[in-house]
């Protein structure tokens, strides 16, 4: 299974190194940043390329449509574009990929920014590590929990931590005990979001009467996935991002996600940073001690009615809301590339509060979806609604994948925008999906 590599990215001006680079090997990559297609992984490039280092980039060849670019291979920092087989279809493959990228051309680190490719590469951190090359994630024990919201809610409730009301359904039979407890609307959510045999990843979603609660489980048991039911938390979705060596927190921020898309609490569209907490705060410290996290996390929180936290998951690699911490001060992909590499890693001191960025495209799919789901959870009346999303012009200034002293990433967002935008994808509501290929 080979790699299809392409030469690519624009001269990247020369950057003050801020990294040790001496470790490079001649016609190597200190980093191979894998899902450039997401944002996260081209804020990881944009870092590395800043801080000296040689990134290159990956995607798999299933989000390589040429109608729709790769933000992070337009990025100036991308020294190589590496297009991979799917991880989704064939994940030893792809991990195979991997493995003959870095044994052609030594490579330092390799960064997966998301779920599935982490999945697909785990199973190879010992044969990354025997050709020299660091798999930049946490131990698989942190990984196993953190994938599986059951077992996270397990471990949280040990601790104390306030959670959703909970319960965990196998089969329709089960739905009945649900219905006797808990009012709708009703959140249903898999315990595991990506699964590697189904290659799939399923989005919490809320019901509000029987019907949709029967047509929603039979869809997630039928893809081999466990169910939990939970109460619907109406208040605001914070996170706190923390890097973690040895217990020792090197650097924290917290943000609000002010929309998401889906609505209910998908990928985040417009968040802000907060001062830290101190009640999410306590509780993440104490989620991620107890789980023995190493590196980069997100702690991901909702408010009830009562204004209390409770806790969503542990997102245990960079989450697409990075954007936001690193236009803050706190630059976490460049701290997962020391740590990997066994540099120090310095205690942040602090970051700026009140940074406020935006995914547009994320933006314009909330303000679509919002049109169809009036009077559900998580929605606003249509004036609200566009109101919201003009205002937003004037109150935010960051926009995701916009640099201006790193264009190409932006046009090829913008080109992303327009396709989707031909496609009606963003002005006509959206049948409702929960059942998604992982982006
Ligand atoms: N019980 C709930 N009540 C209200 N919102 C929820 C609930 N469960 C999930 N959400 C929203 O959906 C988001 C995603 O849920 P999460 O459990 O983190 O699953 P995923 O793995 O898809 O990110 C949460 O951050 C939150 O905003
Ligand atoms: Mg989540």
């Amino acid at each position: 299974m080979g790699t299809a590599n392409v030469q690519g990215g624009g001269a990247a001006p020369a950057p003050t190194p801020a990294v040790p680079v001496a470790g490079r090997e001649p016609g190597g990559y200190d980093v191979l940043v894998l899902d450039g297609a997401t944002k996260q992984s081209l804020v990881s490039t944009r870092s590395f390329g800043r801080a000296g280092l040689r990134a290159a980039v990956a995607e798999c060849f299933a989000e390589c449509d040429p109608a729709l670019p790769v933000v992070a291979f337009r990025s100036r920092y991308c020294a190589r574009q590496v297009v991979l087989p799917s991880f989704a279809e064939d994940a030893a493959g792809f991990a195979a990929a991997v493995l003959d990228f870095v044994r052609e051309h030594p490579t330092r680190v390799v960064l997966p920014t998301m779920d599935g490719s982490i999945s697909a590469l785990t199973p190879v951190r010992d044969q990354l590590a025997a050709l020299g090359c660091t798999l930049a994630l946490p131990p698989d024990s942190v990984l196993d929990v953190a994938n599986d919201k059951d077992r996270t809610l397990a471990v949280a409730a040990r601790l104390g931590i306030a959670c959703p009301r909970t319960m965990r359904i196998d089969s329709l039979d089960e739905l009945p005990a649900v219905l006797a407890e808990f009012d709708f609307p009703i959140v249903l959510k898999p315990t595991i979001s990506f699964t590697r045999g189904a290659a799939i990843r399923v989005n919490p979603v809320e019901v509000v009467n029987e019907a949709e609660a029967v047509t929603v489980l039979q869809t997630f048991l039928s893809s081999g996935v466990g169910v939990l039911a939970q109460e619907w938390a109406c208040g605001r979705r914070e996170g706190v991002t923390m890097f973690v060596i040895d217990g020792d927190i090197r650097a924290c921020c917290a943000h609000v996600a002010h929309r998401t898309s889906p609505q209910l609490g998908g990928a985040s569209v417009m968040r802000e940073s907060l001062p830290i907490p101190p009640d999410t705060y306590a509780a993440a410290v104490g989620l991620v001690c107890a789980i023995g996290m190493e590196g980069v996390c997100e702690v991901e929180f909702r408010r009830d009615a009562k204004n209390r936290p409770l806790l969503m998951e542990i997102n245990a690699r960079l989450a697409g809301t990075i954007e936001n911490s690193v236009h803050a001060g706190l630059d976490f992909p460049l701290m997962i590339w020391q740590w990997a590499t066994g540099a120090q890693v310095a205690h942040s001191d602090g970051y700026k509060t009140g940074v406020r960025t935006r995914w547009l495209r994320g933006d314009m799919r909330w303000l679509r979806d919002n049109f169809g789901r009036i009077g559900r959870p998580d929605s606003v009346s249509r004036a609200r609604a566009v109101r919201i999303f003009g205002t937003e012009f004037l109150r935010t200034v960051h926009y995701d994948c916009f640099d201006h002293r790193d264009l190409g990433p932006a046009l090829a967002e913008l080109r992303n925008t327009a396709v989707a935008v031909r496609k009606s994808r963003i002005l006509r509501p959206a049948a409702r999906t929960y059942v998604t290929r992982e982006r």
